[in-house]
């Protein structure tokens, strides 16, 4: 199918960008969109924030993790589970004992579900490549989709600049972030980031970059 082939190949070309990066520039690319994320109304109000354990190439979300603890925000992160092969959020305290599960990716060794997902309020999203109007390339499973779709959390991407393209082709499973976060810039949907700001019709035409 042409759309999967299309997304091969980008995940090939954004695979090969983010390998490019050293460790000390993934930690301090993440340390200053860690910063610009913090600055966000989104993040300040968000009560409930679901986020990622990063791997090493990705952006990296303990600082986040610790910022959310101290300002006594719930935090929760995705959990595989075998039955029915998806993914369910599960709380993640500063005491939560952690392995790596699924893909290697952290998960808590004794989850305790989130019941009502409905009440996460932002989500730190990862992603293998993004387009500045916040559509989302992630590892082909579709796992970030299904555990995204019907959320009505603020949904941010986390991504370095050489993470982001012209245009990411999409389907309409494919779940679309508010907001895009790298080091340089914010691409956002301006309406749910900043709900005091007047709506401008359609998401896609008040979509812009702030540095
Ligand atoms: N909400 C959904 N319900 C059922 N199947 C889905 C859903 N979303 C995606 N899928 C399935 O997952 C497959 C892979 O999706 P896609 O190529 O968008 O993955 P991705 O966004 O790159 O990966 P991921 O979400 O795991 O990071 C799709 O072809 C589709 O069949
Ligand atoms: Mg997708």
């Amino acid at each position: 199918m042409k759309l999967k082939r299309q997304k091969n190949m980008l995940r090939k070309k954004a695979y090969a960008a983010r390998a490019r990066l050293s460790p000390a520039a993934v930690a301090a690319k993440s340390a200053r969109i860690a910063e610009r994320v913090l600055g966000l109304a989104a993040f300040r109000r968000a009560q409930v924030v679901a986020t990622y354990l990063a791997l090493a190439d990705e952006v990296q979300t303990a600082p986040l993790i610790a910022a959310c603890h101290a300002a006594r925000k719930r935090v929760c992160t995705p959990v595989f589970d075998a039955v029915t092969k998806s993914y369910r959020f599960a709380w993640l305290t500063p005491r939560t004992k952690l392995r790596a599960a699924h893909f290697g990716v952290l998960e808590p060794v004794r989850p305790r579900r989130v019941a009502a997902p409905a009440r996460i309020e932002l989500a730190l999203v990862p992603g293998v490549a993004f387009d500045r109007a916040g559509h989302r390339l992630g590892h082909g499973r579709g796992y970030f989709d299904q555990l995204l779709a019907g959320l009505a959390a603020c949904k941010v991407g986390l991504a370095f600049a050489a993470q982001v393209v012209a245009r990411v082709p999409h389907a309409a499973h494919d779940v679309r972030m508010d907001a895009v976060v790298t080091e340089g810039k914010v691409f956002q949907g301006l309406e749910k980031i900043r709900p005091d700001f007047p709506s401008l019709g359609q998401p896609a035409r008040c979509w812009r970059g702030t540095t």
